[in-house]
């Protein structure tokens, strides 16, 4: 089965996770399958709607730690970067059902979409400072933004995780519910989303976003330039062998 299910029914496109045994951690092909999926269902007159979603017990446990050793993003054209590019300027309602860990691209990408619900176990974190690495997707525009400075500096310089109920505070999160219900509550007010007008929902998304979008873009590039140096750099290599290795990464000669 493939490691991104694609499902359209009643209007919603829904883009699904589903590579468990790693933790639902995102390869280039599934950026590639999300960049074609988000292409094709923009095209679609009949789609109004999109919903990210994972399973109870994960989101995602962001990019693949193998790929960034062994085949790391060469161009900006690469599929992470297709991808990103994809969602930031998607016109129609994004909505994610997020439960259990969402770490690096599986939080930010969250600061793309329109309406987020969380299961009460949902831990979002972006560690990338962990890793040698700095952030990606737009965060360091769009986190400081919603969080403020401080609490972003703790997400992003110290890495740490926060919950559902923090999320909720911040306003990055809309509603949490139990594990079991995040999904199906996504799902329901996807089809409210896909019973109104397409024009209307496309010309107030836009409207809201109006003046940011070349921001974004701007900060997408210029993050990207720097993630695909250091992700090359020994720091980033120390953590991502440590993590292979199931041990700490040891900063001291990096
Ligand atoms: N890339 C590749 N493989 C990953 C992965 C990732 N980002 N995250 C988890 N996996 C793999 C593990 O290597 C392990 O594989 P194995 O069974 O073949 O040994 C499997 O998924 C289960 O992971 P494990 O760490 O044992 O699960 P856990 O429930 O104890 O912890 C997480 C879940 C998400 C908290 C933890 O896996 C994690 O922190 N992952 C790394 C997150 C990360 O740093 N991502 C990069 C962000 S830029």
């Amino acid at each position: 089965m493939s490691d991104i299910l694609v499902h359209t029914e009643d209007g919603v496109t829904t883009l699904t996770f589903n590579r468990p045994d790693k933790k639902n951690s995102i390869t280039a092909a599934m950026y590639a399958a999300l960049a074609d999926a988000l292409a094709a269902t923009e095209a679609d007159p009949a789609v109004r709607c999109v919903v990210f979603q994972g399973h109870e017990a994960i989101f995602s446990a962001g990019n693949d730690i193998a790929d960034f050793l062994n085949a790391p993003p060469a161009t900006q054209d690469s599929p992470v970067f297709r991808f990103l590019r994809g969602i930031a300027l998607f016109p129609k309602p994004v909505i994610a059902a997020v439960c259990g860990p969402a770490v690096g691209i599986g939080t930010t990408l969250l600061f793309h979409c329109d309406l987020v619900y969380a299961g009460d176990n949902a831990a979002f974190s972006m560690p990338f400072a962990n890793l040698g690495l700095c952030p990606e997707a737009a965060s360091s525009l769009l986190v400081p933004q919603m969080l403020g400075y401080h609490r972003a500096a703790e997400a992003l310089l110290l890495g740490e995780p926060f919950m559902a109920e923090a999320a909720l505070e911040v306003g990055l999160v809309n509603r949490v519910l139990p594990p079991l219900e995040a999904a199906g509550y996504a799902q329901a007010v996807a089809r409210k989303l896909a019973a109104k007008p397409l024009s209307s929902l496309i010309e107030t998304k836009r409207l809201m976003k109006k003046g940011q979008t070349e921001q974004v873009l701007a900060q997408v590039a210029e993050e990207g330039a720097s993630f695909g140096r250091m992700l090359r750099e020994p720091a980033a290599k120390e953590a991502f062998t440590a993590f292979m290795e199931r041990r700490k990464p040891d900063f001291s000669k990096v």
